[in-house]
């Protein structure tokens, strides 16, 4: 089967088509990006070679484009997925996540073939006590959540009124290595490693659930294979921390890594003005996801922290290269390359 991977120039899609190439044999990748600030072709550096992958610059509101492609199924990664971002302005989320999506509903309902619509926890918005499950009401928050229920319903109503065969999923906040240094947990690794402060939003309290980006993809790559027609799959590490408690313990970890002084890292710990409709708390339950899908979280946060201080404090020209822009140029000078080869 060939599969079109949208968006697996950025983290999370980098991340899955490395593992869907080395888990499934039978399955052939076409990666479309159109690498925004957020897609890194150096994050499948090695893969040029590999036979069963291609990669196709686009955009995925690009029509003419999307019906030259061939393909069997689609996996929807590609978004603008930065929250921070939405709120200074939503215009490329609505485009890239809502018209983007849409494009691609229709290229499944075209083809007959199956759409995994990669969505988000974060269109349930903030949840006090309990937690989410698929048939709880979406109530998105920011902008970026916003678009991204839209997306999914969407996806939704494609199924029930034309019979495309969707799979959703809503998947808690990732982490691990190729994640772009605006999020929290690398913006920390990068800005504590540079002896920068550390800004915390409001109290620092708020609450997400972690998973390693390695178990999400396993649990994508379960819900395409095997997901039923039209359903939604919660997939969630059953791992809720507070973002203070994960900031103290990847300065904690740096300074067993490098001993370094642990109460000079401490100090670079600053709380600032707090994000403008910040949820408070998300947590969604898995438990449908984990019995139908026969999936569990592999990877504990402990350890999974650990390993992402340890791969950014191996990867540092990785996303040294992001912080000084050059990362930008890698598709152009990779092409130039092998036009003058
Ligand atoms: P990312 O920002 O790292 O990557 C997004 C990728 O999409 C980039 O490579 C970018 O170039 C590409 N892209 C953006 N607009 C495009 C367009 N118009 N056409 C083609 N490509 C385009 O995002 P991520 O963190 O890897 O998230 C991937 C998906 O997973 C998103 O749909 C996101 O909403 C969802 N998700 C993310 C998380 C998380 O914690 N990061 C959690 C749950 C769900
Ligand atoms: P983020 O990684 O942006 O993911 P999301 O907002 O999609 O959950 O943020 C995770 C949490 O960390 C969220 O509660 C906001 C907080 N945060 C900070 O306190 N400081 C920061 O600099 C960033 C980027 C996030």
């Amino acid at each position: 089967m060939r599969i079109l991977v949208t968006g697996g120039a950025g983290f999370i899609g980098s991340n899955f088509i490395r593992q869907m190439l080395a888990e499934h044999p039978e399955h052939e990748v076409l990666n479309l990006d159109s690498l925004t600030y957020a897609g890194n072709l150096e994050n499948l550096q090695g893969l040029e070679t590999e036979p069963r992958y291609a990669f196709v610059r686009g955009d995925i509101c690009d029509q003419d484009l999307l019906k030259g492609l061939t393909f069997d199924a689609i996996i929807h990664f590609a978004a603008e997925s930065h929250v921070d971002r939405s709120i200074l302005d939503s215009s490329p989320f609505l485009q890239t996540n809502i018209t983007g999506t849409k494009n691609l509903l229709e290229l499944a309902r075209a083809r007959r073939c199956r759409m995994l619509h990669v969505s988000t926890d974060e269109v349930y918005g903030s949840i006090a006590e309990g937690q989410f499950t698929e048939m709880s009401p979406l109530s998105p928050n920011s902008p970026y959540a916003a678009s991204k229920a839209s997306s999914d319903l969407f996806a939704r109503a494609y199924h029930e009124t034309y019979g495309v065969d969707v799979v959703i999923t809503r998947c808690s906040n990732n982490y691990g290595p190729y994640q772009f240094p605006e999020k929290l947990i690398p913006l920390m690794i990068a800005n504590a490693l540079a002896g920068k402060s550390l800004p915390v939003y409001g109290d620092g309290k708020n609450v997400r659930d972690w998973i390693h980006v390695a178990d999400h993809c396993r649990a994508v790559a379960l819900a395409f294979h095997k997901g039923r027609a039209g359903e939604v799959y919660n997939i969630g590490g059953r791992n809720e921390q507070q973002n203070i408690g994960i900031i103290r313990m990847i300065l904690e970890t740096i300074s067993e890594r490098l001993g370094s002084d642990r109460e000079a890292l401490m100090g670079l710990i600053t709380y600032v003005t707090d994000r403008p409709g910040h949820d408070r708390r998300y947590a969604i339950d898995p438990l449908k996801t984990e019995s139908e899908l026969g999936w569990k979280p592999l990877v504990g946060f402990e350890e999974g922290i650990a390993s992402t201080v340890d791969w950014y404090l191996a990867n540092r020209a990785w996303w040294g290269r992001i912080l000084s822009g050059e990362y930008m140029t890698y598709y152009e000078t990779q092409y130039r390359q092998r036009l003058g080869s």
